[in-house]
């Protein structure tokens, strides 16, 4: 499987397995999908199954559109949705994935906004409408967003949740300027490796906190090479030499945490009086330790955010058009890439998952659906 990083839920998704693949009108009337009935470990309760749609999809309804499933990247949150811990609960049996990109085969007599070829991604307007783990899906127009299709495929295809979640949290909370410093942990992960892209390229300087692990160079190199002002560890930002660092630059106004526990304190020393801690994932699993100090002497600002939320309080505006245009312009200008990735046939999730669940890795596994991208 070669290296590297697309989505959708329809009305079809708690139909019968069939095992004889067949077509309508040039239309497939079934196709795959990883699919869970229970709550539990992914490796044991994913099944790959062969579907068939509730109607032909060479006869759709007027608002309906039909997709083929081009890529679609395993994130944290796919993996908690199914192990049952993530804080949205959806009636079982599911088809898994919220995230990736799909390519329009045909549209129905009263869509407007797309058509044959276009790509596009889940709008989260429904979270009963996703289910990307599939290799095509009936599903009404308003569940889908559009994006250009003149990128590079694993940059469409990666840009919905992560990169978008990056710009936001550079941009909502904290009035930033040229050479103002923004720093985060988690940095490695495909946030983190966007909100490095992102800052580098509106003049920005960041401080990026990896956990310590072998060959720790490596990981460096790649997060400098993308545009990253400082990679540390987290037992650097534990030591007196992290003071000193600090010490070199603007006092960050804007912090960014993927990680939460006891880490969070040593972040918070060296921000600016009344500046602000952005929470968006909580990989330790462990609650934010933050000094009583903190808020007393610093007035530090806690805030969190959750793009699902975002997008649905802006389904149709300026600002979300704007934040698409600025990330493809900067994707096609070489300034954001998706994150560092492995393609992985669709067929062969349970791989996918595997490593997804492994530590250490700094590579998000992506299903493909088109072989031509492996
Ligand atoms: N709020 C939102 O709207 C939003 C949007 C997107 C993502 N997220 C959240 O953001 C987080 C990152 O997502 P992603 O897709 O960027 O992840 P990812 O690419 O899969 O990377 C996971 C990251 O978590 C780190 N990690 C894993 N276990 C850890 C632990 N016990 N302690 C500290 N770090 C740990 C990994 O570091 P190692 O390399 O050291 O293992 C890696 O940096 C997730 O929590 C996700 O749910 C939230």
């Amino acid at each position: 499987m070669s290296v590297l990083c697309r989505f959708i839920r329809s009305r079809a998704h708690r139909l019968p397995i069939v095992n004889i693949a067949r077509s309508i009108g040039g239309a497939s009337t079934e196709y795959f999908a990883v699919t869970y009935e229970e709550h539990g470990d992914p490796m044991k309760v994913l099944e790959g199954k062969t579907l068939t749609f509730e109607t032909d999809p060479s006869s759709l309804n007027s608002n309906e559109v039909y997709l083929r499933m081009l890529a679609a990247p395993i994130n944290p949150a796919d993996i908690n949705m199914i192990q049952g811990v993530y804080p949205v609960k959806l009636t079982l049996p599911l088809i898994a994935g919220f995230d990736g990109i799909g390519e329009v085969l045909s549209v129905g007599s009263a869509v407007k906004s797309f058509q044959s070829g276009d790509w596009v991604v889940p709008n989260a307007v429904s979270r009963t409408s996703i289910g990307t783990w599939r290799t095509h899906t009936v599903c009404e127009e308003e569940n889908l967003w559009k994006i250009p299709n003149d990128i590079p495929l694993l940059s469409a295809a990666t840009l919905a949740v992560n990169p978008c979640t990056a710009y936001r949290m550079l941009t909502d909370f904290v009035d930033l300027g040229k050479g103002d410093v923004v720093i985060q942990n988690g940095s490695n992960s495909a946030v983190g490796q966007a909100v490095i892209q992102i800052a580098a390229a509106m003049g920005l300087q960041t401080v990026n906190i990896v956990r310590d692990r072998p060959n720790n160079e490596i990981i460096v190199k790649w997060l400098i090479d993308m545009g990253a002002t400082h990679v540390i560890t987290q037992e650097f930002a534990h030591s007196p030499e992290m003071k000193m660092l600090m010490g070199t630059m603007r006092q960050p106004k804007l912090a960014l945490n993927c990680v939460g526990g006891k880490g969070i304190a040593d972040i918070l020393k060296y921000m600016e009086r009344k500046s602000t801690m952005v929470t968006y994932g909580g990989m330790s699993k462990r609650p934010l330790m933050v000094p009583t100090g903190s808020f007393i002497f610093n007035d530090v600002r806690l805030r969190g955010f959750w793009m699902s939320q975002w997008n649905k309080e802006h389904v149709n505006s300026p600002e979300r058009r704007e934040m698409w245009h600025y990330l493809c312009g900067l994707v096609r200008k070489g300034r954001l890439f998706p994150p560092i990735y492995r393609t992985v046939p669709l067929e062969h999730f349970k791989d996918g998952i595997k490593r997804t669940m492994e530590p250490y890795t700094t590579q998000k596994q992506i299903l493909v659906m088109d072989k031509s991208l492996l």
